[in-house]
């Protein structure tokens, strides 16, 4: 296993498909899986078998197509969920059961109506009986972000030693800040005595907006798994942005170090894939996807902007495979951008033709949201048409 490598586990078709309006019939599935391979993630979570007949058949599809990526199924710490998630990863080359129990306070009274040392029991287990259909189990300590980190690092050594080889620490609420995470994920790798046997995996919601920092305080503590959608998408506030951590791994890889195998290029066509086939926007500032990713609208960015594009972009949006970076035209911008759009539809105007121009563009640019081309090409022939008279 490479030191530097982050392994990219994708849950879009899982904790994405939770997201109300979202769900996807076996077939969106599958175009979506064969996308997320092409994309380079390491593992495709495909759904939780038992949930339903559509989410088993789901699964198991999913399984024929997919050839290189670990395809795994979520299930409760319950026999019945870990036998159903097996057969239905039948199919798969390389496949995962992902099993868990909740391992916080609330959780185990509020929701078990129970007690530590059971619960740990019941962790044991699962993933005992998950190794039954395969040498790769990952165990969810469900709401880790809230649990007790003596009780965390002695729950992660009861299920490595059960068999677990990836242990996931879900920061379920997104409460944590991202030193917390960081430091949860450094207790474990310090006070677990097995922690050499397994990877540790970060999943963190975005109750918070703090969903990419804290996984990347986690990988940077010691973790080597993220789990992520595309688009952020996930219940409530959503999980971790997949394209967020791919590129702040990338644009950081001299300081953190580290590298993913996801191909960048492929981040804004698949955005659209998803959000297409879940009907579910984008916002438009969302990081690296939004339709604004890119885009520069005052006078003070465009004039930098147009001098040199690295003045206000950190990311070539070729690079992320976006459209390209724009100039918007409002009331907030300047002399540049505006002579910059007049060159690009065809007019050639020197510095005084331009002073007026302005002026005339402002009156219009107050009545409206963005000046459009056919806006400026008016204003252009006009102005021509009075100069020649
Ligand atoms: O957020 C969470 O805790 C989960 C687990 C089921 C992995 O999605
Ligand atoms: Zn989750």
């Amino acid at each position: 296993m490479p030191e530097n490598k982050i392994y990219i586990f994708d849950t879009t078709l899982r904790d994405g498909e939770q997201v109300p309006g979202c769900k996807l019939n076996t077939k969106e599935k599958i175009e979506i899986a064969i996308a997320l391979e092409e994309l380079g993630v390491d593992i495709i979570e495909a759904g939780f078998p038992i949930s339903s007949p559509g989410d088993f058949q789901s699964v198991a599809e999913i399984g024929k197509v997919v050839k290189n990526a670990v395809v795994c199924g979520l299930s409760r710490a319950v026999q019945k969920d870990i036998e159903v998630a097996a057969e239905a990863l039948r199919t798969a080359a390389r496949r995962r059961i992902h099993t868990g129990i909740g391992t916080s306070d609330f959780h185990i009274k509020s929701k078990f109506n129970s007690n530590r040392d059971e619960i740990l029991e019941r962790a044991v287990q699962a993933v005992k009986w998950a190794r039954n259909f395969t040498d790769d189990v990952e165990f969810y300590a469900e709401d880790a972000g809230r649990t007790d980190n003596e009780y965390l690092a002695r729950v992660v050594e009861a299920v490595i030693a059960a068999g677990a080889t990836t242990v996931n620490i879900p920061d379920t609420t997104g409460y944590c800040l991202p030193h917390q995470y960081g430091e949860k994920i450094a207790f474990l790798r310090n006070n677990v005595n097995n922690i050499d046997k397994a990877i540790l995996s970060c999943h963190c919601h975005n109750d918070l907006g703090l969903a990419t920092a804290n996984s990347i305080a986690g990988v940077a503590a010691g973790a080597r798994q993220i789990e992520c959608t595309i688009n952020g998408l996930g219940e409530r506030a959503g999980n971790t942005a997949l394209e967020e951590v791919v590129m702040v791994i990338k644009q950081h890889q001299a300081s953190l170090g580290f590298y993913t195998d996801v191909n960048a290029k492929m981040l804004n066509p698949l955005s659209r894939l998803v959000s297409d086939t879940m009907r579910m926007p984008v916002q438009p500032n969302k990081a690296i996807v939004g339709a604004n990713a890119f885009a520069h609208s005052s006078g003070i960015h465009q004039d930098g902007f147009l001098k040199d594009a690295q003045t206000y972009e950190i990311i070539n949006p070729d690079e992320v495979g976006a459209e390209g970076s724009r100039i918007v035209l409002t009331a907030r911008s300047g002399r540049s951008a505006l002579a910059h759009r007049f060159q690009k539809i065809g007019f050639e105007f020197n510095r005084n033709d331009i002073d007026v121009l302005y002026q005339q563009f402002l009156q219009v640019a107050d009545t409206k949201k963005e000046v459009h081309n056919e806006d400026l090409d008016a204003l252009a022939t006009a102005y021509q048409k009075s100069v020649v008279v």
